[in-house]
């Protein structure tokens, strides 16, 4: 299976609780690396140009308004089959649906402090890192 990239971010729930470590235990332990990573505030242009394929979504201005309401860890995760392994690994994005043991199911407060973002597909994941992270930053 090839070794793939995807980019996680632990949102504002996560840092405010201390749970950078924890959660970075579950992805290191199911063999995901952590090739890069940094801790940002991000402003609302950052926060709404990032989601801005759900703007005409409902939720967009709470998504928006919640991702800037603390600081949020921008990651590249690293391993075989690393962009569905990641979302395996968080679990549904409604905590009450996710399967026990996943990310969310253990550390989500809601459907939007759900604490971790995963690309969802190989072309999303190589786009969403270069919204973050130039090569140089990324180390294997
Ligand atoms: P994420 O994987 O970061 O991608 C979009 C986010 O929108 C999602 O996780 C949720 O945290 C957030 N969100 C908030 N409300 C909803 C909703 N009703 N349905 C889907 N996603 C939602």
């Amino acid at each position: 299976m090839a070794i793939e990239r995807t980019l996680s971010i632990l949102k504002p729930d996560a840092t405010r609780r201390n749970l950078t470590g924890s959660i970075n235990k579950v992805f290191e332990e199911a063999g995901l690396s952590i090739l890069a990573q940094k801790r940002i505030q991000l402003t609302r242009a950052e926060a709404e140009a990032f989601y801005a394929v759900h703007k005409e979504r409902g939720f967009f201005n709470d998504l928006v308004g919640y991702m800037i309401s603390g600081p949020v860890v921008a990651q590249v995760l690293s391993g075989e089959n690393a962009v569905a392994k990641n979302r395996e690994l968080m679990g549904a994005t409604d905590p009450k649906k996710a399967t026990e043991g996943t990310i969310r199911a253990m550390f989500a407060e809601s459907i939007e402090a759900n604490s971790v973002h995963g690309s969802d597909s190989a072309e999303n994941a190589k786009n969403e890192i270069s919204f973050f992270f130039a090569e140089i930053d990324i180390v294997g």
